[in-house]
């Protein structure tokens, strides 16, 4: 006898009188519950009318500057996001050997070239906003500011690989130099070229010996060198 009305209460909180979010109804002729917005129309806080940071553009060319300060906080942001969203197939390098790709993806270009060291910082926000050929927008995924740090973090990657020489600490150059004439110094195993399931997982990066595909990095500069500066 109790259990009838109980039943009844339920289905009435189940079945409540109002509309759900992209509920039918049959009020409209178009048998949906809410209205189209309007054209134009931009909610509350999304205005993101600054073309610097939304678009990557400063007086209708590409943004060779960040909008935002660059600090070694947004390096941090840049590298860990990097290392989620673009390592995959970008590798931790940028020379373009991730996993995916070596499981047959599309390779590709290293960030090392010469055309995309030339490119503003706002090109890498650029490629990752719209995408790019291939290569999806990670819009979706990467909030702006995340982008940014992405972008401000792939300038760390190029320097990496193009550090002029008279910037590098003594210790660096002399391990250079002593690789050079003495054989790879890093064990047998720096060119095997497919070492898939080998052991880098778990947190411990590819060393850049490991992933580089492209030309060999500094090794084009003239040696010996004296560092003129040291750290
Ligand atoms: C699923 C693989 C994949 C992931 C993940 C990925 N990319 Fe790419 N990316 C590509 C491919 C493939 C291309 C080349 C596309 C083409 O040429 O059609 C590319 C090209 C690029 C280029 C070069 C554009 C040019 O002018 O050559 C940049 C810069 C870039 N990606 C940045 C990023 C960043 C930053 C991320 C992380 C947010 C990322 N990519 C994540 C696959 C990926």
């Amino acid at each position: 006898m109790l259990a009838l009305p109980a039943v009844g209460c339920r289905q009435d909180m189940h079945d409540a009188p109002r509309l759900d979010p992209l509920e039918s109804s049959t009020f409209f002729a178009d048998g949906m519950a809410a209205r189209p917005i309007p054209a134009d129309t931009i909610a509350r806080g999304h205005l993101n009318e600054d073309p610097h940071m939304y678009r990557g553009m400063v007086d209708g060319v590409i943004a060779d500057t960040l909008p935002m300060p660059l600090t070694a906080e947004l390096l941090h942001r840049g590298k860990q996001r990097y290392e989620i969203f673009c390592t995959p197939c970008h590798d931790a390098t940028g020379a373009g050997r991730g996993m995916i790709v070596r499981r047959g993806f599309q390779q590709p270009e290293s960030y090392h070239t010469q055309r995309l060291r030339a490119m503003p910082v706002g090109y890498f926000f650029d490629v990752m906003t719209n995408g790019f050929g291939q290569m999806s927008s990670y819009a979706p995924q990467v909030p702006v500011e995340d982008r940014w740090a992405i972008a401000a973090y792939i300038r760390v990657l190029q320097r990496s690989q193009h550090a002029p020489l008279d910037e590098l600490p003594r210790s660096a150059v002399e391990a250079m130099h002593a690789a050079l004439a003495g054989g790879d110094g890093h064990g047998g195993d720096g060119h095997t070229d497919d070492h898939a399931d080998d052991g880098h997982g778990g947190g411990h990066h590819a060393s850049p010996a490991d992933e580089w595909h492209g030309p060999e990095p500094g090794y084009g500069m003239d040696l010996p060198v004296e560092p003129s500066r040291e750290r």
